[in-house]
């Protein structure tokens, strides 16, 4: 219409994916640039249950920049979201000093407005920075134009977001360079290759966690001799393993890498000066409780990991999703935990 070409508005939604780390990324030898001490690897979840929506609006009307979370207006001016603007305006900006084609492009001057909901409780401390971050740089991306390699950018709003640009088996590769253009998210195998693979999230607390993934890492890069020494001497052959067990769908073998990892990164939280503790009493009782069902079916048939929170995340495979479901249940009966 008339009213639009006198108000140009333009507007994209994206959606992006939760990712859960099965080698464990902790401790970043770069704070600005979020460059890490060392490569992880992890699965990207399916965005059916777990998702963020993003829509970014560029309008020549807006007077100011806005941002809101869950429909509550937010501080836009956060350094993280900042640089993630920054560089996607800067890569719009170098794609059309190159090239005459887009003839009315969206003025990178126009304020935005960005919108972001998750489907499920933020406060469950399940990755939702990672797919925050994800969303936000592939709307500016699309709104902007922009394509190609992203990861760059959403690991400049957190790190482990770098690998929610991406489906299925994922590694942030750590990358020598000081500027971080190699340290970069890809795939390594893709959402197809492993169909039987399932997630469970078991919500043990949804309370926000009281030390956070950033000034947590910090700490305990600055404290800990066990992180140095997992960095460099644990993670690159853990890498090269996983990376087996997941080409070859050895579930076995991805399940006990998978749960060594999160019980060194938790070892290394309590490594740290003064420690750090993420695990709880009943995240303990499920740990005790996968390891007790691998033992009755003597083999390894779960598999739990912990981030930086008390949540268990279980991999299995889908024939043994009802009979572990139907143990927590029986372990965890809701009356026992107030009905909650
Ligand atoms: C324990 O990506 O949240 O989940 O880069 O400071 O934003 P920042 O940290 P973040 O850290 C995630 C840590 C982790 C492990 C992982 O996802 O690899």
């Amino acid at each position: 219409s008339a009213m639009a070409e006198e108000r140009p508005l333009a507007a994209v939604t994206c959606t992006a994916p939760v990712n859960i780390a099965v080698i464990k990324y902790w401790g970043k030898r770069d704070n600005d640039l979020i460059l890490p001490i060392n490569s992880s690897l992890s699965v990207t979840l399916h965005q059916d249950q777990l998702k963020t929506t993003t829509t970014a609006a560029a309008s020549r009307d807006f007077a100011e920049d806005r941002l809101w979370l869950n429909g509550e207006e937010a501080d836009v001016g956060h350094p993280r979201l900042q640089a993630c603007l920054r560089e996607v305006r800067r890569l719009a900006r170098k794609r059309r000093g190159g090239s005459a084609e887009d003839a009315a492009p969206l003025s990178l001057s126009y304020k935005i407005h960005i919108a972001t909901e998750n489907n499920f409780p933020t406060a469950a401390g399940l990755a939702s920075s990672a797919a925050g971050y994800a969303c936000l740089v592939s709307a500016l991306a699309r709104l902007y134009g922009v394509e190609g390699e992203l990861s760059e950018v959403a690991r400049r709003g957190s790190g482990s977001a770098c690998r929610s640009m991406l489906g299925g088996f994922v590694q942030w590769e750590r990358g020598q360079r000081p500027d971080g253009r190699d340290s970069l998210a890809h795939q390594v195998a893709p959402e197809t290759h492993w169909p039987e693979l399932r997630v469970l999230v078991l919500v043990v607390s949804g309370e926000k966690k009281p030390v956070g993934s950033t000034a947590g890492m910090q700490t305990s890069v600055d404290t800990s001799p066990l992180l140095k020494h997992r960095a460099e001497a644990v993670v690159p052959e853990r890498l090269a393993l996983m990376t087996r067990h997941i080409r070859e769908r050895d579930f076995e073998g991805f399940g006990q890498l998978t749960m060594q990892d999160s019980n060194q990164f938790h070892a290394t939280c309590l490594d740290t000066f003064p420690p750090i503790f993420y695990l709880n009493d009943l995240s303990r009782h499920i740990i005790a409780l996968a390891h007790r069902f691998n033992a009755h079916h003597g083999r390894t048939k779960v598999a739990y990991t912990f981030d930086a929170g008390p949540n268990a995340v279980i991999f299995t495979l889908a024939d043994t999703v009802a009979e572990f479901v139907e143990v927590v249940r029986r372990s965890f009966p809701p009356a026992a935990n107030g009905d909650q």
